[in-house]
């Protein structure tokens, strides 16, 4: 899919394969993470997590490596119907899914792909054979209007929607603060055809604050990271494909990992160079601020 706000029309340039980690050093880096800095929980996002097709390989190593860790992914669900039973036999536990319009046309027009059958099918096969199912929803001046629609389908199917402010780091560098929409702007929509009342975060450092619908138990989220950011409550590390530690989704700050990996260094030392990025994070990313300066790498290369 090419989603305005994340990959430009004609894609991104491909890696060669000897830049990305193979999936026996992802295996060990998530060894790592889990065992030597506390990591509690293992998401792999993309580009799109399903592009490789060794992901279920991935998964069963990293079950293998870390059992009592959840292991989730973040998708946009193409194919996933062929592959849902797959990954959760690996040990897949949690999915969340992209999906911003049910409107045939508006998806169509904002993922680039006419493809909307094969990621409701693939929702449906994730909730029968993975079990809890999020619906990510990035919030658009394009799909305000459908916005009421979609948590209605969601609501219908059981499925618990999340809406997210547009971030900068958007594929044709053209995010400005005065475009996007707004938290408050969804929920004065969302409050004319739902009544909706606090439910709080799921946990402290979760990013969406959620709302009953119609007075429960099912909620809507809204991940606010721009007009209502929790920079102060991340408590997340970010690996790239190519094996650099990102210190932060609003900054270009990449501590490399692979070289280490493949010249021999040991468990200690690369947990030690992963320590010391995370140190590097600074206090606040400053997306709020004038002179923000959005980062190079766009979301669909960061993966969210
Ligand atoms: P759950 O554990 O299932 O609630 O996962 P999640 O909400 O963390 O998952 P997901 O990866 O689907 O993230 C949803 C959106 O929230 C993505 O667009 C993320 O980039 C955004 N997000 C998550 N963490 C942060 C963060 O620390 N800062 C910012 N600005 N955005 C974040
Ligand atoms: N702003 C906000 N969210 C984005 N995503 C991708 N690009 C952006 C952006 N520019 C979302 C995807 C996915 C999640 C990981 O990040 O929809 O669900």
């Amino acid at each position: 899919m090419r989603c305005t706000y994340c990959m430009p029309a004609e894609g991104l340039p491909a890696i060669p394969r000897e830049r990305l980690l193979s999936a026996d050093e992802l295996v060990r880096l998530v060894g790592i993470a889990v065992h030597r800095l506390g990591v509690c929980e293992v998401r792999f996002t993309g580009g799109e997590p399903l592009m490789r097709r060794d992901l279920e390989d991935i998964i069963e190593g990293c079950t293998r490596v870390a059992p009592h860790v959840p292991l989730a992914i973040t998708s946009n669900a193409v194919g996933l119907e062929h592959r849902a039973q797959g990954l959760a036999r690996a040990g897949l536990t949690r999915i969340n899914i992209s999906l911003d319009t049910v409107d045939r046309a508006h998806f169509a027009a904002l993922t680039r792909r006419d493809r909307l059958d094969s990621v409701l099918a693939g929702i449906r096969a994730a909730k029968r054979h993975i079990g809890r199912v999020k619906v990510n929803a990035v919030l658009m001046r394009e799909n305000l209007d459908g916005a009421a629609d979609l948590l209605r389908w969601c609501l219908d199917e059981g499925v618990e929607l999340r809406f997210i402010e547009e971030m900068p780091p958007d594929a044709d560098q053209a995010w400005t603060r005065e475009q996007m929409v707004p938290a408050q702007e969804l929920l004065d929509v969302l409050g004319t055809r739902f009544a909706l009342t606090e439910a709080g975060r799921e946990d402290p450092s979760a990013p969406a604050e959620r709302w009953f619908v119609d007075g429960g138990p099912a909620t809507v989220g809204i991940i606010a990271s721009v007009t209502r950011s929790f920079c102060g409550d991340c408590d997340r590390t970010r690996l790239t494909a190519e094996g650099t530690v990102r210190s932060c989704l609003f900054s270009d700050d990449e501590t490399d990992l692979r070289e280490a990996l493949r010249s021999g260094a040991g468990d200690d030392e690369i947990a030690d160079l992963w320590r010391a990025a995370m140190w590097n994070k600074w206090a606040g990313h400053g997306v709020a601020a004038a002179d923000f300066v959005p980062p190079q790498r766009s979301m669909g290369a960061i993966g969210g």
